[in-house]
């Protein structure tokens, strides 16, 4: 799979990309990552890509003829793909989202900065608005590492199998308290237990021990996930039994 990303500040990718556990995938080309600079797409000696915003107002705007060069730059290479512009106004970049882009060809990923970019660009080239939440951030490319971290870890072989489906939304769910050592830890003035199922070294009592964690938590802090859970019928009698038991 390939992502190009469009930015004015490719230099923010390479750090990420070079650590941590998705390294491999980016090194090895699993996901191809390629960074175009959107000034080189200007057409004068200033390398200018913004401008001020009609009818007044604050800051300045993207304008559309460098991006519709970029795009075409990168489709004259790849064809027709994917068009992801990151805006605090998309969709909300959830793990169903990460899944579909996971399983995809990769896109391209704008990242805006300023105001944002020219309306007729996005209405006419941009097939999908993400947003990472309702915060605004001065640039998309954090929104465009955070989907490539997250696309990146679900490809095969870049984590150990079962670990991104126990992770939390791998099954819908968040995911239950994690406990190493000391098995015993003074900590202000109390001394603080591992739970002793964990040392027990009964695998089916430590997953179900860790299956009600995951359904305490999810229904203390995420009923709504719950509830989908619910819906799309993904909770075991056994799981229905233990929320009744707290009352839910
Ligand atoms: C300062 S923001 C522009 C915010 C825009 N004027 C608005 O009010 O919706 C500059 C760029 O950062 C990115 N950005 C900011 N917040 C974001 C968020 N929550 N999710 C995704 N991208 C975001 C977008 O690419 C945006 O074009």
């Amino acid at each position: 799979m390939r992502f190009d990303v469009v930015t004015l500040f490719p230099e923010l990718f390479a750090p990420h990309l070079a650590v941590g556990i998705t390294r491999r995938a980016f090194t090895s080309g699993l996901v191809d990552v390629r960074l175009w600079q959107l000034r080189d797409f200007a057409d004068d000696a200033y390398r200018r890509i913004d401008d001020r915003p009609y009818g007044g107002g604050p800051g300045m705007v993207m304008l559309v003829e460098p991006l519709l060069r970029a795009l075409d730059a990168v489709r004259a290479e790849r064809g027709e793909v994917p068009v992801v512009h990151f805006t605090p106004t998309g969709r909300r970049l959830d793990q169903a989202v990460v899944q579909e882009f996971a399983a995809g060809p990769g896109a391209v990923l704008l990242c805006g900065r300023y105001e944002g970019i020219d309306q007729r660009f996005i209405d006419r080239r941009v097939t999908h608005e993400i947003s990472l939440g309702d915060f605004v951030l001065s640039g998309g490319e954090l929104p465009a590492l955070t989907l490539l971290d997250a696309v990146a870890r679900l490809q095969e072989g870049v984590i150990p199998a079962p670990s991104h489906e126990q992770d939390s939304f791998g099954d819908g769910l968040l995911e239950g308290p994690s406990y190493s050592r000391p098995e015993r830890l003074a900590l202000d003035g109390d001394e603080l237990a591992v739970p002793a199922v964990l040392l027990s070294g009964h695998h089916g009592e430590i997953a179900r021990w860790r299956r009600e964690r995951s359904l305490e938590r999810t229904a203390q802090r995420r009923p709504d996930l719950i509830a989908a859970a619910r819906a799309a019928g993904r909770l075991s009698r056994a799981d229905e039994r233990f929320l009744a038991s707290l009352g839910l």
